[in-house]
């Protein structure tokens, strides 16, 4: 098929927004977009809900904000107290933020301080994985295998170990899901090892890749494997679900699914759903009464922890998580969600894999499905399907460099938890358009 860009508009016009309703956002021309991705897998409750506005209102006639040295809040134990009710037993400790690449910075810090407080002063040291993403602070970049994000700040990042990411599409090793993951869990040993033990703080990892992977899931076992070594020498497993974690896998922690409890966990996007900006970090008591036996207090924090009118609004959110049972309906219709993705977009040639857990899925295109190969990355496919998709009305979240930081074009589809089965059949449908129309654009289709 010819080349065919004329009508694509450039990817930097973009649309101005105007206003939100449900599984809905609208532009300042009037043109409806359904929210198929929640932006960055973020609005869970999709938009404006009336109940979540009405908390935020009613918190700002008290107040906006009481600073976490001169007070606690109504709505910081309620948001503490709804999200220890869905995480489980592990972590006690929350420590609220703005941002997830704030709640992975305390993270960081908390496994450090963790370390010092024992009297371990060299367990300084990081390992994380290729095709990661952990925030764009600096030491977030640091330990994230990003390579698009992170080259301008090479320098200045301090040193971390990248292993192999879990990909049971595109593995590190062949052989059964068996071997592959008993051959991840021995690289990251063997990492251990060169580095010295005493000198590794912690593992860092999405239990289920987002951006950086085009939404990957680990094979069965990994994450239990990756625990047992963890365990063995003394590292702290630290869980980021900032992308995947409150309810969007399908399970509140994204690591329930695999039973296992990492010692510290970030969460942020899906905790307020977009209305205010929020991040927390979850630990254990055992992790504070260490730190506080030897330090007083955790050392971490910034002057907007614990804001009140967003915990506020994440409150709210959570209220409506819990009551509508979300969580669990995320879980009951994710297969469906699959079986409309195989349905819409499955025949297409250039369609190598569709991955979905919960209300999170992955569409990554090939130009070859029987040998995997990815599209030549100069083609720029990734930006004319977004482009392509929202001009079909279609917000998805399309990323780039999935395979190696360069190659590698994956649609991510993230929709609201209490989107109508109506809504995912559209979303399917003006998936399946967008990308019939992005790929005619290359000469694909
Ligand atoms: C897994 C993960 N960790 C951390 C971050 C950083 O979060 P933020 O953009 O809110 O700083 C992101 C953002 O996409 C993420 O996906």
């Amino acid at each position: 098929m010819s080349k065919n860009t004329r009508s694509i508009p450039a990817p930097t016009q973009l649309p101005k927004v105007s206003h939100g309703v449900g599984s809905y956002v609208f532009d300042s021309t009037g043109k409806r977009y359904i929210d198929g991705s929640g932006g960055p897998a973020v609005y869970c409750l999709g938009h404006a809900h009336p109940e979540v506005k009405a908390a935020i209102r009613d918190q700002l006639e008290r107040i906006a904000h009481g600073y976490r040295y001169t007070f606690t809040s109504d709505p910081l134990i309620r948001l503490t107290e709804l999200i220890q009710s869905q995480a489980g037993p592990g972590f006690e400790q929350l420590l609220y933020v703005s941002s997830g690449s704030e709640a992975v910075e305390s993270a960081l810090k908390i496994a450090l301080q963790f370390h010092w407080a024992r009297g371990d002063h060299t367990r300084t040291r990081f390992v994380s994985r290729q095709r990661s993403y952990h925030g764009n602070t600096l030491g977030a970049l640091a330990v994230s295998g990003f390579a698009q994000r992170r080259k301008q700040f090479e320098g200045s990042l301090f040193p971390c170990s990248f292993i192999s990411t879990a990909n049971a599409y595109r593995p590190a090793a062949a052989g059964t899901a068996d071997e592959l993951t008993d051959f991840l869990a021995a690289e990251f040993e063997q990492e251990i090892l060169r580095l010295g033990a005493d000198n590794v703080a912690a593992f860092i990892f999405e239990p289920v890749v987002g951006a950086a992977g085009g939404m990957l899931p680990a094979p069965d076992g990994y994450a239990r494997k990756m625990r047992d070594v963890c365990n063995r020498y003394g590292v702290l497993m630290i869980a980021d679900e900032v992308m995947c974690g409150a309810g969007r896998c399908g399970s509140w922690r994204a690591l329930e699914q695999d039973q296992v409890l990492p010692d510290i966990m970030t969460i942020a996007k899906g905790l307020g759903g977009g209305y205010i900006p929020l991040g927390a970090v979850a630990y254990s008591q055992q992790i504070a009464d260490t730190i506080i036996a030897t330090d007083g207090a955790v050392n971490t924090g910034h002057t907007f922890t614990g804001h009140t009118l967003a915990c506020a609004a994440a409150a709210a959110v959570q209220d409506i998580v819990v009551r509508d049972q979300l969580v669990q309906r995320v879980k009951t219709h994710s297969a469906a969600l699959q079986k409309r993705l195989v349905n819409s977009v499955g025949q297409i040639d250039a369609v190598g894999d569709i991955r979905v857990r919960g209300f999170f899925a992955g569409v990554e295109l090939v130009a070859d499905r029987d040998n995997r190969r990815a599209f030549d990355l100069n083609l720029k496919l990734t930006e004319i399907v977004r482009a392509r998709t929202l001009q079909e009305g279609l917000i998805c979240y399309p990323v780039s460099g999935t395979i190696d930081g360069a190659q590698g074009d994956v649609v991510i589809i993230a929709p609201p938890y209490n989107a109508s089965d109506a809504e995912l059949d559209e979303i399917a449908d003006k998936l399946n358009r967008g990308l019939q129309l992005a790929l005619a654009d290359i000469g694909a289709a």
